[in-house]
């Protein structure tokens, strides 16, 4: 790979910049300065620096955002802010999409990655992958409520819910809830089945992701290399039992 795109893929630099930085000799490719941008290197193999610093190759990018109010889980659309222009230009270029979605006014953790095979495995429906959502509603939700989350609550459309969890907090229009499903507005059209209303919705957990509270909303980060590898064995443990 070209080390000016190897730069760019890593999100260090554009490749205008790297041109340049090779030629003020701020980048080093096994400990000697580069001689030029577009020079072929090795990503597993060879070691590069830029300003200093070591640029670790990442074959995929993952990253946690978390998603505020009011923009769309697209990678683009003609009308509404999608997730993707929360991130930087550089990032953008890449091949990023949201894994899975969220409505439009649901905050919280989303995936966003370039990782297809990964996202197809964690959303596929045969491998119910957990996520919880904090939720509040309207009116407190009844025990018996909480029981039909887990045998299944019929939505407006026929379809039977697979075992839900409910967890109730505060006086009960609060809490946690916990499906290993994902249908189109699934928890809001679960509540409006029981004849109560979502007020707020926010994922707070996705796989083994779990939202760093020290991110703002709209803000985001790489995912840590522990949680890249669980996640990606989580992947794999799925497809192995598809
Ligand atoms: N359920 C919903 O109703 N909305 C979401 O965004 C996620 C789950």
């Amino acid at each position: 790979m070209r080390l000016d795109r190897f730069l760019s893929e890593c999100a260090v630099a554009s490749r205008s910049e790297s041109k340049k930085a090779v030629r003020r000799g701020e980048v080093f490719v096994n400990g000697l300065a580069a001689k030029a941008a577009d020079m072929a290197i090795d990503p597993e193999g060879d070691s590069v620096t830029y300003r200093g610093s070591a640029v670790i190759y990442r074959r995929y990018t993952y990253i946690m955002l978390n998603k505020p109010d009011g923009v769309v889980s697209a990678t683009d659309d003609k009308r509404e802010r999608t997730v993707l222009d929360l991130l930087p230009a550089e990032l953008r270029k890449k091949e990023l999409f949201p894994c899975g979605r969220l409505d439009k006014n649901t905050l919280g953790l989303m995936l966003i990655t370039d990782n297809g095979e990964l996202a197809h495995k964690l959303l596929s429906p045969k491998n119910h992958v957990e996520k919880k959502y904090r939720f509040r509603s309207k009116f407190p939700v009844k025990e018996e409520d909480a029981e039909r989350f887990r045998v299944g609550v019929t939505l407006d459309d026929g379809y039977v819910t697979k075992p839900a969890e409910i967890e109730l907090l505060g006086d009960g229009d609060e809490g946690i809830i916990t499906l290993h499903e994902g249908k189109y507005h699934q928890i809001k059209r679960m509540l409006d089945s029981l004849g109560n209303k979502i007020t707020y919705l926010e994922r707070v957990s996705f796989a083994n992701l779990t939202l760093d509270r020290s991110l703002e909303r709209g803000e985001w980060r790489y995912l840590t290399d522990a949680e890249k590898d669980e996640l990606e064995k989580i992947a794999d443990i799925k497809a192995v039992s598809e």
